[in-house]
């Protein structure tokens, strides 16, 4: 299906020039690419005008994109669970040099390639788990690890590999459930303190079994004090938490005598 001349595209920082396009075809392109989770907006026409959490993700990027250098000139991204693109999208807007986004779903993936297509943006999309993460080869810059982690059932796992790929710094997101409040804990409580699992702000993860939000891939939901605890233990370091969800993180000690933690974990000596 032609939807008109798009070769006249978004690129870096500068002003979209208004391709003539076939709004309508494009609609109903977007329409046949199944039901959206990113609102996109092509050329005026958005993907998700209807999201259930408003004008989605650009809510939340509102007060995440600060965080974000505005010039990204021969950086390396990687998006994993990318979705529809959004993200990907916007590194590719700052000039990265190189984008990669992963997903399962190709649903997703489709449309995230359709959006770039569309916007004349060069970025690459592949069908991968976090799980398989490690076999990308490098590190990447900017690692994006947005609203997957409760979607696993392995969610350690996931980010200690994850960590392997951040040369440069992790935008972490996750949804919050219970106490959005931290505090600091001993190193060590003795066996008989059964209290501290009563603060609603001791690090804490609520496992759901059957589905929450509709939704049976949401698994594991961290307070704020597990969030940050696990990025933490994963050897990264919190250097902005820009909302009450997304934290910007560094590798701090991500390996120990030359080993990351996961490998140590795995092999039974960490
Ligand atoms: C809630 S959406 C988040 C999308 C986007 N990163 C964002 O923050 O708006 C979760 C995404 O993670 C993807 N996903 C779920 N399990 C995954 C896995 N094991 N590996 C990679 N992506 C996964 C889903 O297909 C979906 O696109």
């Amino acid at each position: 299906m032609s939807i008109g001349n798009l070769q006249e595209t978004t690129s870096g920082n500068k002003a979209a020039v208004p391709p003539q396009i076939d709004r309508e075809a494009l609609a109903r392109r977007i329409d046949e690419l199944g039901e959206w989770f990113h609102n996109l907006d092509l050329y005026g026409v958005p993907t998700a005008p209807n999201h259930f959490l408003g004008d989605f993700p650009n809510v939340k990027w509102r007060h995440i994109a600060s965080v974000i250098p505005p010039d990204l000139s021969g950086a390396t991204v990687l998006d994993i669970g990318c979705n529809g693109g959004f993200y990907s999208l916007e590194m590719k807007r700052r000039g990265a040099e190189r984008v990669l986004g992963i997903d399962v779903d190709d649903r997703y993936l489709n449309q995230a390639r359709f959006a770039a297509k569309t916007l004349g943006l060069e970025i690459e999309f592949e069908k991968r788990s976090v799980y398989e993460v490690d076999r990308i080869p490098g590190q990447f810059d900017y690692v994006l690890f947005m609203g997957v982690l409760y979607h696993l059932r392995y969610p350690l796992f996931a980010l200690d590999k994850v960590v392997k790929k951040v040369g440069g710094k992790l935008l972490f997101q996750t949804m919050i459930r219970g106490s959005e409040q931290v505090r600091a804990w001993e190193k060590n409580y003795h066996f008989w303190n059964k209290d501290i699992f009563t603060h609603p702000e001791f690090p804490c993860m609520y496992f759901i079994e059957n589905s929450y939000a509709n939704d049976p891939t949401n698994w594991w939901l961290p307070n704020r004090g597990a969030a940050e605890a696990m990025l933490r233990s994963s050897g990264l370091e919190i250097t902005a938490h820009p909302e009450p969800e997304t934290w910007l993180c560094v590798p701090r000690e991500v390996a120990r005598q030359g080993q990351y933690i996961l490998d140590m974990e795995l092999a039974g000596i960490l």
